[in-house]
């Protein structure tokens, strides 16, 4: 089986809280780790400026949860890790989408049509306040998508709708322009119960009723010991069903410790020692945690390497792939062979480099021609940033880099031949 590629984002419009950890960090996290997926996970920002109108808000929110998915586990080295602004790329694919999407499919996109439906409630115009962004929101996520050709795309049930038009436009384009697209499917946790607020409605920055996920011990403990509960008195049996208390420790806790809190309720436990029974378990999983965050969220320099260094590494995707979309629906070069190719050779794809990671840990990187044939073949580096920089320079430099990297590249292909495919990603002059 080929190798799955995940991708998801978080807007970098908030501070995390247990709900997002619960229902979206820690998950991705784990499946980060399996041997078989290679991952992308990025920070949204270019979304957030569609809520959040504050600067330093996006500011901040980018750096809180960059250090949180760190702080959670997630390995730089092992995943593709970015800020969704720093691939130029990005804002480039959404204009191609944009141009095979229906305005209609548009129309019926819930957030934009939750936002209609109340203005025509209140008898205003349908689209007062409702900014060209909002709008365009599932044209963005698409190209986030498609733009690593993602096969999984894990999100919350009220993106699914989103993922479905990422698979419209993906369809669209390679309808005409050829098959370029991946189309990506949506991957829910239906296993994962919504996790409750403060105020045991689902918990949710729009409810005023979250937990964040790193806040000091002691705020922690304050804010569990006002979680809403009945009035039942010490001694009275109490019940798990609907219990926001008891489903925040069902996350966080073993079936076995379930059981037992389970059985503490029948037994009539006050709600005061439930309570402090929920804090130890939460805080004894996020404490360490939460020691790497605070580490991590003095030291943003640290913060912006890792992210850069990320933006290299899909950059080295996003750049060929662009080139080769631009290539596809006709943003050539004048002197270009294509411009007098037929159309049907113009859907042949071009060459492509294609990066991986053995078994023995190492990173490497191939060239092949439009046909799939071996043009270069790379040894192996040891971090996926060292590959990504020979390819880039090989991307900028042509056969004039092959020279300086003759160490680590092995080609049987003719200079001539392997020349013009690498001319094939020069920068193209402004
Ligand atoms: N729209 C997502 C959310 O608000 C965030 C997001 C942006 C995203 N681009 C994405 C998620 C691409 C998955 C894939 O939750």
């Amino acid at each position: 089986m080929k190798t799955q590629r995940v991708l998801t984002g978080i807007t970098t419009s908030g501070t995390p809280h247990l709900g997002n950890y619960v229902g979206a960090i820690r998950p991705t996290v784990r499946a980060s780790r399996l041997a078989e997926v290679e991952s992308f996970y990025f920070l949204a920002d270019y979304h957030a400026l569609i809520k959040v109108g504050e600067p330093a808000r996006v500011q901040r929110s980018t750096l809180e949860i960059a250090a949180t998915w760190l702080a959670c586990g997630l390995d730089p080295e092992k995943v593709t890790f970015y800020r969704q602004s720093d691939i130029p790329e990005i804002p480039e694919l959404t204009w191609l989408l944009t141009c095979v999407t229906g305005k209609g499919i548009l129309n019926r996109a819930h957030a934009y049509k939750a936002s209609v439906d109340k203005n025509n409630a209140a008898g205003e115009d349908p689209d007062a306040g409702v900014t060209a962004g909002l709008f365009m929101y599932p044209v963005l996520m698409a190209a986030d998508i498609l733009m690593f050709n993602a096969h999984q795309v894990p999100v919350g049930r009220d993106q699914i709708q989103h993922i479905e038009m990422a698979r419209d436009m993906a369809s669209s384009f390679n309808h005409l322009y050829g098959e370029h697209f991946t189309l990506p499917e949506a991957v829910t946790e239906d296993h994962v119960a919504l996790l409750p607020g403060l105020d045991g409605r689902k918990m949710s920055k729009s409810y005023d009723n979250t937990i964040p996920l790193f806040v000091p011990r002691e705020q922690l403990r304050k804010l569990i010991m006002g979680i809403v509960t009945d009035s039942r008195a010490p001694g009275e049996p109490k019940s798990t069903e609907g219990s926001a208390l008891f489903q925040l420790y069902q996350a966080f806790a073993s079936a076995e410790e379930t059981t037992a809190l389970a059985r503490a309720y029948a037994d009539g436990i006050a709600w005061g020692d439930a309570k402090q029974t929920l804090f130890e378990r939460l805080d004894r999983e996020i404490a360490p945690l939460r020691e790497v965050y605070e580490q991590l969220i003095q030291n943003p320099a640290q913060i912006e390497k890792t992210l850069k260094a990320g933006a290299d590494k899909a950059r080295a995707i996003a750049t060929p792939f662009t080139a080769r979309l631009r290539e596809a629906v006709g943003l050539r070069r004048l002197d270009s062979a294509a411009a007098t190719a037929t159309a049907k050779a113009a859907k042949s794809a071009a060459p492509a480099f294609k990066q991986y990671r053995e078994s023995d840990g190492l990173f490497y990187f191939k060239l092949v021609d439009a046909g799939g044939q071996l043009l270069l073949q790379s040894t192996g580096f040891a971090s996926g940033k060292e590959a990504a920089a020979a390819i880039a320079r090989l991307q900028q430099q042509g056969s004039q880099a092959l020279e300086g990297l003759r160490a680590q590249l092995a080609t049987q292909a003719e200079p001539d031949v392997l020349a013009r495919a690498l001319a094939h990603f020069a920068p193209q002059p402004e």
